[in-house]
């Protein structure tokens, strides 16, 4: 059952805002069940479930709760898993519809203002959304759809409770295929209020359609019908001096209805006929009539109103004049006319309009279900709505009031029955003793109203149907007469004095199951008899208005039986309803009303309570949860709750009921708190399951904490593994790359090695493709060796890389090349001095090279222009020899010629001679010209001797001296003098002559010191340090 699935979602919802489902309060207290519903009214949920039924708190706003992304939400889905809301309910009703194969219906009841129209509106646009749909289905859908805004313009009205007030009871039952399309609908309607088209208490309006018409109407069709764009000119629209409110938009709503009207395919002449008849009943209420001096009722048959009447109705003005001022009275064979009072005239013209306007509701009716009718005969499950009018406890309360709080007593009859019986059934179906139910059954209000003979309809009817004075009051004693003992039955005359003291003489009370309410008689006759007299009822029935005509001639107005009073009528199809009702599924919705004032966010709490009461809520309450409030079956409950015992987890082998059973036993369930069925366990009280469900939570807890932990680990072991598996994959594949690789490298390197060595083998061949690279190689290999290691200087001539075979031709060119670079470098870098020098030296070498020993050690010294500066020279021999230019000037040592004395001297050389000078005397000048030769040894010594022609005069002979820097100063001198040709590189000694004919000699030898002395032989004896061998 739904509302055990119901009960689960509260159950695990139940600590958010209050409690979804009141069946599992704690207690079931007014106070309690208010708290709750303010609760969750202050938080905008206006939903709370009792079981599967449905309360409602009227927002008085929009709630962001009914777009279609809400529909989506709720289809399809389990009643208990969402937070409670309409479109829950109706897809519950709708599934269980589809899969049960049966028939549903939706009750829907509240106060005047609580919300039913708007939820029943609500239903019927989820299943126009939600059903599966064809085009044709479309215009079905449309069809029952749009029937709403015409009956809402024909039916409703502002009222002082609601802006659009129903104002007629309506069931609509929706029919479905068996593949769950909408495919047709059929609407009954029940007790429409008429007598609002007459008289309307301050603050109310008519029905809507007479403003729409007004207001909204086009020109031309106001003038077709008479009217003006006033609704201040109508006496029918006035009463409630509210014809225009600002909540109410008519002219809108009159271009809705008239769109309404053509999908509901009401053609162009009908329509006209519509109008028409609404159009006469304004007309109708214009019509005032004047008295004659007898005070009875006159009105001229050329009565503007009454002529628009006539026109509108296509019947004849002076039939009609007549049969609104006469009564006509068949007395035997004559007919007697019996003149009317103007009230009385008034009370005809009124009910008229009343008749007409409610046959043409019925007419409507009618027609919107021919165009919504299914004629395909295939079986077809329906959801019934019914939007009923609520419980009315007025000030004042009338026949309307004790018609509808007897509907309402009917309804509440019904669901005790539907609910009882469908809990006796599931017993009976689990084979559990049936245990009687604590509550109020209203059985015994709704027989004091309906029963035969002796219910209050039935007197009410013999009252209206006895020949003689019969009124109100007469009725009033007949109650009185009959129901003097009944418990829910009291009026003044029958109350203790406490209570009398609370009514009215013409009042009457009933104690009704949502309480008391009090009647006042007034009216209760007329009501109920509703009659038109015979005359007016014939001439209507000839109207060329094809609605008026067809719809009271169906009045049976010929047959002289009486027709059946309003209350009889009402009870009939009542019964009619409650049968019909009976054979489906029901589902409730109960709509609350949060204020009186249409305030959101408002919540008054003596209202709510009150309403409560009188939906009997609380009773409704009590009966769910008389006997068992939970009950499961044992595959569900099971799996729900077998962590809570260890013999039930995780998995319970044996049969479902034993499963529960050891379960229960486990958590300490006590005998009587619990019954096994056949299928199902029944648990008696909310708090057993709540201490079940609070354990389950925890358990749920650490189960939770269990698994995650289980999970995770697992998760990270696979994901452990996973990586592990990845990088051994990866490292075998890297490693087989390096491994190709390596082996690549190794076929390379021995095919590279194998060429190598052949062609090191081949090396001496010409180039052949098995030495080409060798060879190739070893030049190159050469060749930068050769590069890091060529010779830095001109002069090294041993540092060059050894080339092989191959190479030795090209390192011979570059040898060459690379020393001709070097000397061309060296010859760049040289100056002109230097240049000079090397001339010099050039010449040194001519002379010496490979003579005398002394001289490779001389080669690396550089010559200088002198040895002596002229500032160095006495003035005095610089002033005998300026002119003849100096040239050189060497410090030496002259040897004597005869004693060999060594003298310390300046050689100077000019340009014509050579001067030995010491200080201030030149002691010997010798013309190059005399000089005759010039020796030195060919050892290391510095001697030179020049050999001067002794026949010169003046002349002294040779001229022995020893200089340091001997070959700068005998090169010198071979240039200044041009003697290098007269030099003379002697072995042994020296032979010159010291004067003419008279010879002496240098003798030279070598020796570990250098000495000069003159020997015994007379010669001078030159010992010269060896030479060093490099
Ligand atoms: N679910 C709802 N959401 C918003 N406003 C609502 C809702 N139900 C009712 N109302 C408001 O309350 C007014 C009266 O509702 P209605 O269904 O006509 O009452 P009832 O048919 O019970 O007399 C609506 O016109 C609307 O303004
Ligand atoms: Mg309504």
């Amino acid at each position: 059952m739904q509302g055990q699935l119901a009960m689960e979602g509260a159950l695990t919802a139940r600590d958010r805002v209050g409690i979804q489902d009141f069946v599992l309060l704690d207690e079931t207290t007014d106070a309690a069940f208010l708290s709750n519903l303010t609760k969750r009214f202050s938080k905008d949920l206006i939903y709370t479930y009792i079981g599967t039924l449905l309360v409602s708190v009227n927002p008085y706003k929009e709630l962001d709760i009914y777009n279609n992304k809400q529909m989506d939400l709720y289809m399809g889905v389990n009643f208990f898993e969402l937070p409670p809301h309409i479109y829950a309910l109706a897809d519950n009703a709708y599934h269980t519809m589809l899969t049960e194969f049966n028939n549903h219906f939706i009750l829907i009841s509240g106060e005047s203002g609580a919300g039913k129209t708007e939820a029943s509106k609500k239903i019927l646009q989820y299943y126009a959304v939600s059903c599966p749909s064809t085009t044709l289905l479309n215009t079905v859908r449309d069809k029952m759809l749009m029937s709403n805004p015409v009956l809402e313009a024909f039916g409703n009205a502002k009222t002082l409770k609601n802006d659009n007030s129903s104002r007629f009871g309506k069931y609509m039952d929706i029919q479905f295929d068996s593949q769950g399309d909408a495919v047709g609908g059929h609407i009954l309607n029940y007790l429409l209020e008429k007598s609002r088209v007459v008289h309307q208490n301050h603050g109310e309006r008519n029905f809507h359609i007479f403003y729409q018409l007004v207001e909204g109407g086009e020109e031309g069709l106001l003038h077709q019908l008479g009217l003006e764009r006033d609704c201040q000119h109508y006496d029918y629209l006035t009463q409630g001096e509210c014809a225009i409110v600002s909540s109410i938009n008519d002219r809108n709503d009159w271009k809705t209805v008239k769109n309404a009207l053509q999908i509901i395919n009401i053609d162009e002449i009908n329509i006209n006929h519509l109008f028409g008849t609404v159009a006469s009943v304004l007309h109708l209420g214009n019509v005032r009539f004047d008295s004659d001096s007898k005070g009875r009722a006159q009105l001229n048959e050329n009565n503007a109103e009454l002529r628009w009447v006539s026109d509108l109705l296509g019947v004849d003005a002076h039939s009609l004049q007549e049969g609104l001022t006469y009564r006509k009275i068949e007395a035997k064979k004559d007919q007697v006319l019996s003149p009317f009072t103007i009230d009385h005239a008034i009370y005809v013209r009124d009910a008229l309009a009343k008749a007409i306007y409610g046959q043409t509701f019925t007419w409507l009716v009618n027609r919107i279900n021919e165009s919504m009718e299914n004629k395909d005969l295939s079986r077809k499950n329906v959801i019934g709505l019914l939007d009923i009018y609520g419980f009315e406890v007025f000030y004042v309360n009338s026949f309307e009031q004790f018609c509808i709080n007897y509907c309402n007593e009917k309804l509440q009859q019904l669901f005790i029955q539907l609910t009882l019986k469908a809990e006796q059934e599931e017993y009976e179906a689990e084979d559990i003793e049936w245990e009687p139910v604590q509550f109020f059954n209203n059985k015994i209000i709704c027989d004091l109203v309906e029963e035969k003979h002796r219910g209050i309809i039935s007197i009410l009817d013999e009252e209206c149907l006895r020949p003689g004075d019969a009124t109100d009051l007469t009725f009033l004693e007949r109650l009185e007469e009959r129901m003097s003992n009944h418990p829910h039955f009291v009026t003044h005359k029958l109350a203790d004095k406490m209570t009398r003291k609370t009514l009215e003489r013409g009042d009457f009370r009933l104690l009704h199951y949502a309480g008391e309410v009090t009647y006042c008689v007034v009216g209760f006759l007329d009501k109920n008899n509703d009659l038109l007299y015979k005359n007016i009822k014939d001439l209507i029935c000839q109207s060329k208005n094809a609605i008026i005509s067809e719809s009271f001639s169906t009045m049976d107005s010929d047959s002289m039986r009486r027709p059946e009073t309003v209350a009889t009528q009402f009870k009939s199809s009542l019964l009619k309803l409650t049968d019909i009702l009976m054979a489906k599924d029901a589902w409730y919705i109960r709509c609350l009303k949060p204020n009186e004032s249409k305030q959101p966010g408002h919540f008054d709490e003596a209202l709510v309570r009150h309403q409560v009461k009188y939906l009997g809520l609380m009773e409704h309450l009590r009966v769910r949860r008389a006997g068992f409030a939970y009950r499961r079956k044992y595959e569900v409950f099971l799996k729900r709750y077998k962590p809570l015992c260890p013999a039930t987890w995780p998995h319970w082998r044996g049969l479902p009921a034993d499963g529960v059973e050891v379960l229960v036993q486990h958590l300490g369930y006590l005998p009587d708190e619990y019954k096994m069925g056949r299928t199902k366990i029944f648990i008696r009280h909310p708090r057993t399951l709540y201490a079940t469900e609070d354990a389950f939570e925890k358990c749920k807890h650490d189960l939770a904490t269990r698994l995650q932990a289980k999970y995770k680990g697992y998760k990270a072991k696979g994901e452990f593994r996973k990586q592990r598996e990845a990088a051994t994959k990866i490292e075998t594949c890297w490693r087989g790359v390096q491994a190709r690789k390596e082996r690549d490298r190794r076929a390379w390197a021995v095919k590279v090695i194998k060429k190598f060595i052949k062609g090191y083998m081949t090396r001496g061949q010409a180039k052949n493709t098995d030495n080409s690279e060798y060879l190739a190689f070893v030049r190159q290999n050469y060749l930068n060796r050769l590069k890091g290691n060529l010779p830095k200087t001109v002069l090294d001539k041993t540092t060059w890389q050894t080339p092989p075979a191959v190479l030795a031709e090209t390192s011979e060119i570059l040898r060459k090349l690379h020393y001709r670079l070097m000397v061309r470098k060296y010859v760049r870098g040289i100056t002109p001095q230097k240049k000079a020098q090397f001339q010099m030296k050039l010449l040194t070498s001519s002379i010496f090279k490979g003579k005398k020993e002394s001289y490779p050690q001389s080669v690396a010294q550089p010559f200088v222009d002198t040895r002596i500066s002229e500032q160095d020279i006495n003035m005095r021999v610089l002033q005998m020899i300026r002119n003849e230019h100096i040239k050189y000037g060497v410090p030496v040592i002259k040897y004597d010629r005869n004693g060999f004395k060594p003298r310390p001297r300046q050689l100077v050389l000019t340009q014509r001679a050579a001067h030995v000078i010491e200080e201030a005397n030149i002691k010997q000048t010798v013309p190059y010209t005399s000089l005759k030769g010039i020796s030195v040894s060919n050892l290391t010594d510095g001697i030179v001797v020049f050999h001067i022609a002794c026949e010169v005069p003046k002349q002294k002979g040779a001229l022995i001296m020893q200089c340091d820097t001997l070959f700068e100063f005998l090169t010198k001198l071979s240039i200044i003098a041009n003697k290098q040709n007269a030099i003379q590189v002697v072995h042994g000694s020296i032979q010159f002559e010291i004067q003419a004919g008279k010879e002496s000699a240098v003798d030279f030898s070598s020796g570990q010191e250098p000495t000069v002395y003159k020997a015994k032989n007379g010669h001078l004896m030159v010992v010269a340090a060896r030479a060093r061998t490099r």
